[in-house]
């Protein structure tokens, strides 16, 4: 297993391009389930994420070819219909497999995807849509089992939680709805850019869908979706964490390849942090004060402050002057990342949904358990402002969603370095 090595005290500058986002090709990959010809994904990022759904596609009987950051996916209407424990239990996201398989196959047997480290993250929404259009599902033995055989008819259905909407419940729902027979209404949609780059994807493969972008959405089912060419866009959260890196550290970067209007938020956040935050078209830049200021923010549903960069502001409000305060609405127990950064150093309490974040004047390298996704990525943002060194260990979890993190740092000038994990028997052999 790799350990991530940083060394801090380097600022982060220049220019780097944001792969493609993990959160919109997943449900789209899985959307190649629902046409009669090849689907074709181009800008597809290199992630462990997409290797496993990968996978569990083949599993069900997709023919999958990958040429560089082109995936080209068939799916035949007959084939099978399991997506075992094994794989779904690494990555949540595939359950998004569950709606096509309904729709277009009219089976599916698909693991429940278990817990995550931050929180319980049911599944209810998902089913509520589903089954409002007749797909039956049930749990049993620990699996997602639907076997209507037939095709599903459209409804009116509002999915959603006391958190607000739910982003992979609006992309099963409107999978399935594509080929129901009939219009669905679908309320309360998630509005998150990822959903509207699936519907858009769908609607390239011959569905017929109204209101994109919007919280309602109307469906009018059609027989059968054909192939299409889809280009992914670019990664808004890593787009995020580089503009975070760079205001952090004093620095000044620029990521292209983005559509800066899907970081408002944090353009806002970070310019509250006396941030200077520019854009053009397809591109944003931050460029860092010598010390940020404290601020507060509150994650929410899209255009709200994302879930998804929460842990990465924090790292940054954890050295900057003042007191800051983080509220948790997507995920209330998204807080893994504090017990790491409290060993640096950093001075956080934790209240419920909250942190109250107070600036250190400074934090010093530790060794440091990367829990999740989005927490790994803060911990390399904060081995970047401690003095000394930081050795991230369990970086497993950040190559799930972020594409060679360590050479895309190093080439903004971050003293990051790769090493493999020695084994614990080793070093008890040596003692
Ligand atoms: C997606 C993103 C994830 C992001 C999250 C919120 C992907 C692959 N993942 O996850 O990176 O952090 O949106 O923007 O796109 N909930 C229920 N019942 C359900 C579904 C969700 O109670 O059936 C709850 C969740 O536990 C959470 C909230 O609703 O508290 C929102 O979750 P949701 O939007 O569904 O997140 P995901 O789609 O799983």
């Amino acid at each position: 297993m790799d350990r991530l090595i940083v060394t801090g005290g380097a600022r982060l500058s220049g220019r780097v391009r944001a792969a493609g986002s993990k959160n919109a090709v997943l449900p789209i990959m899985a959307a190649a389930l629902l046409a009669d010809g090849e689907v074709v994904l181009r800008n597809v990022p290199d992630l462990r994420d997409v290797a496993t759904l990968a996978l569990i596609l083949e599993q069900l009987g997709v023919v999958i070819h990958r040429d560089g950051d082109v995936l080209r996916l068939r799916a035949d209407r007959e084939g099978p219909c399991e997506a075992p424990y094994d794989l779904v239990s690494t990555m949540r996201a595939s359950v998004c497999v569950l709606g096509p398989l309904v729709a277009r196959r009219g089976h599916a047997q698909v693991s429940m995807p278990g817990g995550c480290v931050f929180g319980v993250r049911p599944v209810d929404q998902h089913l509520k849509g589903l089954n409002a259009l007749g797909a039956g599902i049930r749990v049993e033995g620990g699996y997602l089992l639907s076997d209507v055989g037939r095709r599903l008819h459209g409804a009116h259905v509002f999915v959603g939680t006391r958190f607000g909407p739910s982003v992979l419940a609006t992309a099963n729902t409107l999978m399935a709805a594509v080929l129901a027979e009939g219009t669905t209404r679908l309320e309360n949609a998630a509005m998150e850019p990822e959903v509207l780059e699936l519907t858009d994807a769908l609607i390239a493969m011959g569905a017929r869908i109204h209101g994109r972008g919007g919280h309602t959405l109307e469906i009018e089912g059609v027989a059968c979706l054909h192939g299409a060419e889809i280009t992914i866009g670019g990664d808004r959260i890593e787009a995020g964490t580089f503009l975070v890196g760079g205001a952090m550290t004093g620095g000044d970067v620029t990521v292209d390849g983005i559509d800066p209007g899907h970081l408002t938020a944090l353009r806002e956040t970070l310019g509250a942090m006396g941030a200077k935050v520019t854009s053009g078209s397809d591109w944003m830049r931050a460029e860092g004060p010598a010390r940020l200021e404290a601020t507060d923010i509150a994650t929410l549903p899209f255009p709200g402050f994302p879930t998804d960069l929460q842990a990465q502001v924090m790292t940054a409000m954890s050295v900057a002057r003042g007191i800051s305060v983080v509220t948790e609405r997507i995920f209330p127990d998204r807080f893994m990342h504090v017990a790491e950064l409290l060993r640096l150093g950093a001075l956080i309490r934790k209240e419920g949904p909250q942190a109250i974040v107070e600036g250190a004047a400074r934090l010093s390298g530790a060794t440091v358990m990367a829990s999740d996704l989005r927490a790994s990525a803060a911990l390399v943002l904060a081995g970047l402002v401690a003095e000394g060194e930081t050795e991230i260990r369990r970086v497993y979890h950040i190559d799930r969603g972020y594409e060679r993190i360590d050479a895309r740092i190093r080439d903004l000038g971050g003293q990051v370095r790769r090493e493999a994990q020695p084994r614990l028997e080793q070093s008890r052999k040596q003692w």
